[in-house]
């Protein structure tokens, strides 16, 4: 494994797994707003052999399990640990016994298959070399095996996430991965929005019949505007931002407090804080030779 990867893995693992258990109640009810809507579309069938590609906490590999039923298996897999012992408990408390997990790395990690279909829920945007994962993936397919990723679509589109970005560079100066010297996410959010860009690597990792659906909805980011600040200025690239700059992020934090509850008032409603957020449902099939 080389040396950037290395740092990606340590950050899932300790500094963003905390954080993802900080705000758990508000990502995994925002993020499976999306991956419900994916999966009345790819409809996983009873006794299909299902790989949940960067899992994290499993939530959507449980739901996958219960689609394909006690005849089929819904496999997750995630290179940081700590998602990997979180989702194992979470199967085993819901007595859910065809979904497995296992720690691996997407890119060149040994997948476990063959699958009738793969899946990924926002994981393939913060792989080092996510060409390298889905060549990884459709040798892990059985011909004619579907792999589904959801990725964010272009910040613009993404105000759940953008408006805080927006608000937090002009105060706090945006430090590159590279030179902050601290373990960070990997590629980002918004690395996979581009669809010629990600139909090419797709096409170039051997996939065919490559198709995307463009999926919105608004998702709750604060169970009130507190709540709401705090989770922008931990998560995400506005998060990240603050993190990077390390003591310069720390000393401006009471003006970004001040700027998030302008960028974030026209999102309040009665019963949280909601925002537009837009992704594609990215479909592609290994060929059947
Ligand atoms: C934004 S989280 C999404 C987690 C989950 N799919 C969800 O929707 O809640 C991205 C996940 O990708 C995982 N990840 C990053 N690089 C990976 C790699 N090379 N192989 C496997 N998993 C990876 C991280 O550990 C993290 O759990």
């Amino acid at each position: 494994m080389d040396d950037s990867n290395r740092v990606i893995v340590e950050a899932w693992n300790t500094v963003l797994y905390e954080k993802f258990c900080r705000f758990r109640h508000l990502l995994v009810d925002g993020l499976s707003q999306h991956s419900d809507a994916a999966f009345e579309r790819c409809r996983f069938p009873q006794g299909a052999r299902v790989l949940d590609v960067g899992c994290g906490f499993g939530d959507s590999t449980l739901r996958i399990a219960q689609r394909v039923g006690p005849g089929g298996a819904a496999v997750g897999t995630d290179c940081a640990e700590n998602f990997i012992r979180s989702a194992e408990a979470d199967a085993n408390a819901a007595s859910v016994h065809n979904a497995h997990f296992f720690v691996g790395d997407a890119q060149w990690g040994d997948l476990r298959g063959p699958y009738d279909y793969a899946f990924a829920r926002f994981g393939t945007m913060f792989f080092e070399m996510p060409g390298a994962a889905m060549r990884n993936i459709r040798n892990a397919l059985k011909p004619g095996g579907v792999f589904t990723q959801i990725v964010w679509r272009r910040r613009e589109e993404n105000p759940w996430l953008h408006e805080a970005e927006l608000a937090v560079r002009k105060i706090v100066p945006v430090v590159a991965h590279e030179d902050s010297g601290q373990v960070h996410c990997g590629p980002g959010p918004f690395s996979m929005s581009g669809p010629d860009m990600v139909s090419t690597m797709l096409r170039g990792a051997g996939f065919e019949r490559i198709t995307f659906e463009r999926y919105d909805c608004d998702i709750c980011i604060g169970r009130d505007l507190d709540d709401a600040i705090a989770f922008a200025m931990a998560l995400g690239p506005a998060g990240e931002i603050i993190r990077l700059a390390g003591e310069e992020g720390e000393k401006r934090k009471p003006q970004v407090v001040a700027a998030l509850t302008q960028a974030l008032a026209p999102f309040v409603r009665p019963n949280g804080i909601w925002a537009p957020s837009s992704t594609w449902f990215i479909s592609a099939t290994n060929p059947i030779l």
